[in-house]
């Protein structure tokens, strides 16, 4: 199993790159189903999640051309199956967007229950509402954990849609579904996260009328079909916010480009209450934390644009270090403390209850065998590697491949001293 090396590194120093965002590409691409034109989405990261992504497409009938670096040409001339492949839909829950393109295309998906980061239950019954409420036929086989989405033979009709929690997921399918359906729909309650409106504005590319994008309610003209185009990805928030982190944790500065402050307003909020220098340039952000003493502040996960809960393990890592007792509450996911368990490995002597985290703040971290127990996590785990004594080996690293592109190269770039062992 590939393991990730971690050394006590001093403070990391220079420019990073930000990729194009992993959760922005992934909806993107399955957005490419509903035109059978070819459309051309660019700053694709080179991720794992990508590769399921594509392989998922390709069971559909779409033609892949990933020839050039960075840029996916899909085109899906004619859905060859509608049935998601288990295994893929296991290995990554992003394989849920397939279900909103292809009901609107193809009026029919059968979906094995997805797979992807173990942080809590994690149900689709907002994504089902969705459908449902556009007319769809929802049949949900436990016993054989397979749901089938169909339409009635006059497609999906627009309708409106009351989101009982802004569930990013849901929104993005609901969208994607809600543009070939007749009539007006409108997600109340919707996500405003930036990864919806760049996927409201790729669509809106394709010919399709979507309004109000970013706000929590989307309005939907249907159209009856979508045309080809090309779209440029967003860059990735949580990839920024972790690096600004990594500046942050071991008290170094880093220049953070193709980054978008408008994206990461409250890890810049919260980091500057830490007492962290941030400044935004033309250039990207930078973040300098040297010769600081550092302070606690509370964290508490919500929707955007509140504290993203994929930072939240990151920040907690960060708040081992600084002076004084942090308190951090996740309110998105159920269970998404599990790497306190390994922080703890470390020392930093975290207590939980619930959905909060008590971090005393001002340990001595020291390497140990840990795991990265989900993509975030893993990230949490390099943090903490970089400004523990000794050695931090981490396994189970595929977690940290699904989402983050070059992780270790960007890390040894600004001086980390990080290297990915193959056995
Ligand atoms: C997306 C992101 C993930 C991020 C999360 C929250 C992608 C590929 N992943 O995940 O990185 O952590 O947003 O910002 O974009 N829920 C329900 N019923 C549903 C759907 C969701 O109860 O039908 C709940 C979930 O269990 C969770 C909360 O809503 O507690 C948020 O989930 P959601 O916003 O849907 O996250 P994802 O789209 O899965």
């Amino acid at each position: 199993m590939a393991r990730i090396l971690v050394n006590n590194s001093g403070p990391l120093h220079g420019e990073v790159d930000i990729s194009g965002a992993k959760n922005s590409v992934l909806p993107l691409l399955a957005a490419t189903l509903m035109t059978e034109d070819i459309c051309e989405i660019e700053d694709v990261p080179d991720l794992a999640d990508v590769s399921v992504m594509k392989k998922i497409l390709r069971k559909y009938g779409a033609e892949i051309d990933d020839s050039e670096q960075g840029i996916i040409r899909a085109r899906t001339p004619k859905i060859i199956s509608c049935e998601g492949d288990r295994d893929l839909v296991t290995e990554m829950r992003a394989s849920l967007f397939t279900m909103g393109p292809m009901l609107a295309r193809h009026g029919k998906i059968i979906m094995p229950m997805p797979g992807g980061c173990t942080i809590g239950k994690r149900p689709i019954d907002l994504h089902l509402k969705g459908f449902r409420a556009l007319g769809a036929k929802v049949e949900e086989d436990i016993e054989n954990e397979t749901v089938t989405v169909e339409t009635g033979p006059d497609g999906l009709q627009g309708d409106v849609i009351y989101l009982d929690f802004p569930s990013v997921g849901a929104t993005e399918n609901i969208l994607m579904a809600a543009t070939l359906a007749k009539g007006t729909t409108i997600i109340e309650n919707a996500a405003k996260e930036p990864e919806i409106i760049d996927l409201a504005n790729l669509l809106n590319k394709m010919g399709a009328r979507i309004k109000s994008a970013g706000t929590d309610m989307i309005r939907i003209e249907g159209v009856g079909s979508l045309s080809g185009c090309i779209h440029q990805a967003i860059p990735d928030r949580i990839e920024t916010g972790t690096f600004m982190l990594a500046a942050a944790i071991t008290r170094g500065e880093v220049l953070i480009k193709n980054a978008l402050p408008g994206h990461v307003r409250p890890i810049i909020a919260k980091l500057k209450e830490c007492n962290v220098d941030i400044d935004i340039y033309p250039e990207g952000i930078y973040v300098d934390a040297r010769g600081k003493e550092l302070v606690a502040t509370d964290i508490k996960t919500l929707p955007f644009p509140g504290f993203p809960t994929d930072i939240q393990s990151p920040f907690m890592a960060f708040l081992t270090t600084v002076k004084g007792k942090s308190v951090v509450r996740e309110t998105v996911f159920e269970n998404r403390f599990m790497h306190v368990v390994e922080l703890n490995r470390m020392g930093a002597d975290i207590q939980t209850e619930n959905r909060e985290a008590i971090v005393p703040g001002g340990r001595k971290l020291h390497g140990a065998k840990v795991r990265a127990t989900d993509l975030r996590a893993g990230a949490a785990m390099v943090l903490a590697g970089l400004v523990a004594t000794g050695t931090t080996e981490i396994s189970e690293i595929y977690h940290i491949e699904r989402g983050y592109e070059d992780f270790v190269g960007k890390f040894k770039a600004l001086g980390a001293d990080i290297m990915k062992i193959d056995d």
